[in-house]
């Protein structure tokens, strides 16, 4: 059987309390597959080496078979420079990995309806939604800086750029999701203002000849947010820019009861992808021990699927989680039953019992 190597990434705030849970589930499903080798990045980073992201770290990415990352981030480190932020060090990793598909799937538990803040009628239809977000351009990447005007009024920028080539990837990457789910596809973008828009909407519909059994639709970014709420049972698989994919993956993971839930894949034309949960480093429940631990868990049964093909394995940790939940535990985050909520590891535990 072969080993891999993950690099794992703690990262900062809860980071080093849920990578810890996933490992644990890791080690339970796959014992002695794996060879870990930490990676420094982020606040951490800063505080040992002065910048968020080292050649190293990013070597160490690089010659691993896989990413594992919690997440970055933290007011120690707010008032820093742009170029020095710990989130830079997540830009750096995605631009150097050339990780341009984000898959963030949203799906509501069904046992989890009554923590769905959407009225009753709604929860009940339930949702499965993947969103497809663009993650190596637009205004993330593009040129940014400040200056002054004539008046001496500072101007600060931030460019949103795509090029074909990127649109092409990603909406190749979101049709080919579709026709393996539901069929349907719902691009998102801007294009009644933003001329990046309506590039992105041109390519997605040349893409499209090519997917004769897809339905494709146009949805502006707006009433995607406002759809959203209203009928998110709407929805199969979603494709849109670096920022409007951002804004709406945690809007979706709150529809499901908590971002604390929602895991992600961030993939590149080769293997080796990183796998994250969707939300940050929480750093006002950091250290507490009560952060929930199941978007990482799940995030590590993607990372077995799309990664190392064992699909046995990640369907063991989607059920165990499914189980867990029906069996009524639940973290603080998701306190829909009046019981005690469970702290991280206490959670896990019970995922573990059942595997
Ligand atoms: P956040 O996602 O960290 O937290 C938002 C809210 O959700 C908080 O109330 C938090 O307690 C709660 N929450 C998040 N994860 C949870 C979990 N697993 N269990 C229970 N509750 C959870 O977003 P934020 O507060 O805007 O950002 C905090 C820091 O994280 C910032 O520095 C931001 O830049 C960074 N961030 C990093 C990543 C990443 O590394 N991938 C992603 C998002 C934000
Ligand atoms: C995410 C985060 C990051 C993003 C930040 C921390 C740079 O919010 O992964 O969703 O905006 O992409
Ligand atoms: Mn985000």
């Amino acid at each position: 059987m072969s080993n891999y190597t993950l690099a794992v990434i703690e990262g900062d705030g809860i980071g080093p309390e849920i990578v810890s849970s996933a490992i644990r589930i890791l080690d339970k499903v796959a014992p002695g597959r794996f060879t870990y080798k930490p990676v420094i990045a982020g606040g951490k980073s800063i505080d040992i080496h002065g910048v968020p992201l080292t050649d190293e770290a990013i070597a160490t990415c690089k010659n691993s078979d896989s990413v594992l990352l919690g997440a970055v981030g933290g007011p120690k480190w707010d008032t820093l420079p742009g170029h020095l932020r710990p989130e830079r060090a997540l830009l750096g990793i995605r631009k150097e990995l050339g990780l341009f598909a984000n898959i963030r799937p949203a799906r509501l538990y069904p046992v989890l309806k009554g923590a769905c803040p959407l009225r009753q009628e709604t929860a009940e239809k339930g949702f499965d939604m993947v969103i497809v977000r663009e993650l190596t351009g637009g205004c993330y990447y593009g040129e940014r800086g400040r200056k002054q005007d004539a008046d001496g009024n500072t101007i600060a920028f931030d460019t949103e750029t795509y090029n074909q080539t990127e649109i092409d990837r990603i909406a190749k990457v979101a049709f080919e999701l579709a026709a393996k789910r539901g069929k349907k596809l719902c691009s998102v973008d801007k294009a009644n203002v933003l001329e990046s828009s309506r590039l992105w909407r041109e390519r997605v519909h040349e893409i499209a000849k090519s997917y004769p059994d897809i339905a494709l639709s146009d949805m502006l970014v707006d009433n995607a947010a406002m759809q959203l709420v209203k009928n998110p049972a709407q929805f199969d698989v979603m494709v849109t820019a670096n920022m409007f994919g951002d804004i709406l993956s945690d809007e979706a993971s709150q529809l499901t009861g908590s971002i604390g839930l929602l895991p992600s894949a961030s993939l590149s034309n080769t293997r080796c992808g990183m796998y994250e949960p969707i939300h940050g480093s929480a750093p006002d429940i950091a250290g507490k021990g009560i952060a929930n631990p199941i978007a990482t868990i799940v995030s590590v049964a993607m990372m077995l699927r799309y990664a190392f093909t064992m699909d046995a394995e990640a369907e063991r940790i989607e059920q165990a989680v499914d189980k867990t939940l029906q069996a009524g535990f639940r973290t603080g985050d998701i306190l829909d039953n009046g019981t005690t909520p469970l702290g991280t590891k206490a959670m896990t535990d019970k995922i573990l019992e059942q595997l």
